[in-house]
């Protein structure tokens, strides 16, 4: 199932979006704010999760195409993390696009739609997304999707006192505060 917005389409991934994803994960600009850039193995290892993922659920980290040109930019999409956090358990909103598609605002639309899915196809009750604290460009995705700021918390994945342990949380609930506004019912209460 491949869905639209404006400018880019969320699709399932073909084995062609094996490079173009491999050469972002190489890419230490685009992977600052985790670990370690990832090899050509440890990105297609990524990828068929990602895949098996979504043959499971319906849903999930779905490829992102630019409408325009066709090209592969990266993933969009939601999932559910394999390990366990302080607010497990959770479904996340997730993004990593490469560098050229970076500052268009590809990933809040593509993540609005993203959102979209999971609220009204799949009737997910909360979606949360989180990332290093010194992440600021993913934040403002986080704030301009309508998130809320909530508590930060360690990574248990990361190493103590490493300068990306820190994360912060941003929660989205499916009866946001506009919804709940908009209702009559509520507005008299
Ligand atoms: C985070 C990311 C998905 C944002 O996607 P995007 O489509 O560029 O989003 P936007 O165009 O809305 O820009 C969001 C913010 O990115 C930053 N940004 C934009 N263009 C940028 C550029 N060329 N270089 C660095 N940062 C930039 C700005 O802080 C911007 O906020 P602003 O619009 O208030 O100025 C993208 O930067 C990315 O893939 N980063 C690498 C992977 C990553 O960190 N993923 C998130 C892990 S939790």
């Amino acid at each position: 199932m491949e869905y639209h917005t404006e400018r880019l389409i969320l699709r399932p991934w073909q084995e062609c979006d094996r490079e173009p994803f491999a050469a972002l994960n190489a890419n230490p600009e685009v992977m600052r704010y985790f670990l370690n850039p990832l090899t050509r193995e440890e990105s297609d290892k990524m990828a068929g999760v990602i895949k098996q993922k979504m043959a499971l659920h319906g849903w999930g980290l779905w490829a992102v195409e630019e409408k325009s040109s066709g090209a592969f930019t990266g993933f969009v999409g939601l999932n559910i993390p394999s390990y366990e956090l302080p607010f497990s358990p959770v479904i996340e909103i997730g993004w990593r696009l490469d560098k050229p598609y970076w500052g268009k605002g590809y990933a809040p639309e593509a993540a609005r739609k993203a959102l979209a899915i999971g609220f009204e196809q799949y009737g997910i009750d909360e979606i949360v997304a989180f990332t290093a604290l010194e992440n600021i460009p993913s934040q403002r995705v986080m704030e301009k999707i309508g998130m809320m700021r909530c508590e930060e918390f360690d990574h248990p994945l990361v190493p103590q006192n490493h300068p990306l342990q820190r994360h912060i949380l941003y929660r989205i609930a499916r009866v946001s505060l506009k919804e709940l506004a908009a209702m009559p019912d509520k507005k008299t209460a």
